[in-house]
C-alpha cells in the first residue's frame, strides 16, 4: 500500500525532475583535490570548500592514519561520557592558540555547533537573537529552536539592526545575541565585523560570527575576519568548521570566553547527546592548522592571487557577479533549471562547477558558485574562464540582469 505521504513526496520530486530542478550527486571518484575525477573524467574542481588545498594534503593524511592507529575509528560515546580523549583536547588547545582566545570546544559540525549555541545561550522569550536575513541555513534552523525573540535584518542593512537594538522590545530583553556570517556562504562578501562590533557593544549583545568560509582564507595569516579587519581577539565568539579550508574533513567549533565555552559544554544538546569527533579528524585538523601557520603565507599569496586573477576574468565575460575579495565567486543565472543545465555544460568542458537555486538562495537569483582555491593553477583557472564562456554563449538568458 503507498500512504499518502509516499504519494506526496513522490508529487513533489516528480515536479522538481519536470522542471529540471533535481538535483544529482555529483560523485568524486578520487580524492578531494582541484583536479580530481567525475564521470570517469579528470575535471578541475571549482565547487569544493577546499580553499587551501588540504583536504588530500600528504601531512593531513598521515596524521589522520597515526590517530586511528593511536586511538581507533571513534569514540563510542558523547563528550561528557567517555567519548573526550586525549585528541580532543589536544585539538582544541590548538584551536585556541590558533584563533588567540581563551577557550574552544569542538563539536561534530559547525551546522551542530550553531545549533548548539542559539537555543542555549538565548533560549527564552526574555531573549532575542539578531540574525542577518542571508545568514547560513543552521543559523536559521538554530535560531528555530530558540524561543528567543527574533529580529531579522536585511542583508548586511546594519542601519536596520541599529533601530531593531533600540526598539523597547529588543531593550527590554535579557540575553541579547547579534549573529552574522563572516563571510556570506552564497554571496561571498564579507559582514561589516568592526561595525557590528560597535552595535553589539553599545547594546550589551553577543557578537556571534560563524567563520566557515573565513577561516584559512581572510586576514593576513587566515585567521578569518577579524583578522581581515584588525579587531582579532576582542570579546567576539566565533563558530567555524573544520570541514573547509582546515582539511575539509568534517568538525566545528565555538571559540571564545571561557565562560560562554564551558557553559556550552555543560548545556548544548548537541554536544551532551551526539558522539564527539572521530580520531583521525582531529589529528587531521590539527596537522591542516600547522601547514597553515607554517605555509600560510605561500597558501594565502597564491589564494588571493587566484581570487584576483579569475574575479576578474569573470567580470571581462561580462557575466553577472557580485564583487568581492573572497575566493567565493557567484554567477548568478537567474532560474534553477538554467544553473543546473549550465553546470553540466560546464562539465562536459571539463569544469565541475554546482549550480544553486531556491531555496538555498531566492527564486530568480539561481547561481554557479564558483570557489576557488590557492591549489589552483592559473592555467586552471584560464581554461575554467574559457569553459564559462563558451557554456554562457549556449545560454543567452545567464546574461541578463537578474
Ligand atoms: C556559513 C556556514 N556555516 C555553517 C556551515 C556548516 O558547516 P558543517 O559542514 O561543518 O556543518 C556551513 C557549511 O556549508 C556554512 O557555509
Amino acid at each position: 500500500m503507498t500512504t499518502t505521504l509516499e504519494k506526496t513526496l513522490a508529487a513533489e520530486l516528480a515536479e522538481l525532475r519536470a522542471t529540471g530542478q533535481y538535483k544529482q550527486a555529483n560523485v568524486v571518484q578520487a580524492p578531494q583535490a582541484p583536479h580530481t575525477i567525475m564521470d570517469g573524467r579528470p575535471v578541475i574542481n571549482l565547487s569544493s570548500n577546499n580553499y587551501l588545498a588540504l583536504a588530500n594534503h600528504p601531512r593531513v593524511v598521515a596524521a589522520g592514519k597515526r590517530a586511528i592507529d593511536e586511538f581507533g575509528l571513534g569514540t563510542a560515546s558523547v563528550r561528557f561520557i567517555c567519548g573526550t580523549m586525549a585528541c580532543h583536547e589536544a585539538l582544541e588547545k590548538k584551536i585556541r592558540e590558533f584563533i588567540g582566545c581563551p577557550a574552544a570546544t569542538t563539536f561534530i559540525s559547525c551546522w551542530d555547533a550553531n545549533v548548539g549555541v542559539m537555543p542555549t545561550l538565548a533560549p527564552t522569550q526574555q531573549d532575542a537573537i539578531f540574525s542577518d536575513a542571508l545568514n547560513h541555513a543552521s543559523i536559521i534552523d538554530a535560531i528555530r529552536l530558540s524561543k528567543a525573540e527574533r529580529f531579522i535584518y536585511k542583508h548586511a542593512d546594519l542601519a536596520e539592526l541599529q533601530s531593531m537594538l533600540e526598539s523597547p522590545k529588543a531593550r527590554a530583553s535579557r540575553n541579547k545575541l547579534i549573529i552574522t556570517d563572516g563571510v556570506f556562504s552564497m554571496e561571498g562578501d564579507v559582514a561589516d565585523l568592526p561595525k557590528l562590533k560597535e552595535l553589539a557593544e553599545k547594546h550589551d549583545a553577543q557578537l556571534i560570527v560563524d567563520e566557515s568560509h573565513a577561516t584559512g582564507v581572510l586576514g593576513a595569516t587566515g585567521r578569518g575576519t577579524a583578522e581581515h579587519f584588525g579587531v582579532l581577539g576582542e570579546g567576539t565568539v566565533q563558530t567555524s568548521t573544520l570541514g573547509k579550508a582546515l582539511g575539509g574533513a568534517c568538525g566545528g567549533y565555538v571559540a571564545g570566553a571561557q565562560v560562554i565555552c564551558d557553559y556550552l559544554v555543560q548545556k548544548a544538546r548537541t554536544t551532551l547527546f551526539s558522539n564527539a569527533l572521530p580520531p583521525a579528524v582531529c589529528y587531521g585538523s590539527m596537522a591542516a592548522i600547522d601547514v597553515l601557520i607554517e605555509d600560510g603565507a605561500k597558501l594565502l599569496a597564491a589564494l588571493k592571487r587566484n581570487v584576483a586573477h579569475f574575479r576578474a576574468g569573470v567580470a571581462d565575460l561580462g557575466l553577472h557577479t557580485i564583487p568581492g575579495i573572497t575566493p567565493i565567486c557567484p554567477v548568478i543565472v537567474g532560474e534553477t533549471a538554467t544553473a543546473i543545465s549550465m553546470q553540466k555544460a560546464l562539465l562536459a568542458e571539463g569544469v565541475f562547477v554546482s549550480g544553486f537555486g531556491f531555496p538555498v538562495v531566492p527564486k530568480g537569483e539561481a547561481r554557479l558558485r564558483c570557489q576557488i582555491s590557492a591549489g589552483h593553477t592559473i592555467e586552471d583557472l584560464d581554461k575554467c574562464l574559457k569553459a564559462l564562456a563558451k557554456v554562457a554563449e549556449k545560454f543567452p538568458e545567464a546574461r541578463k540582469r537578474h
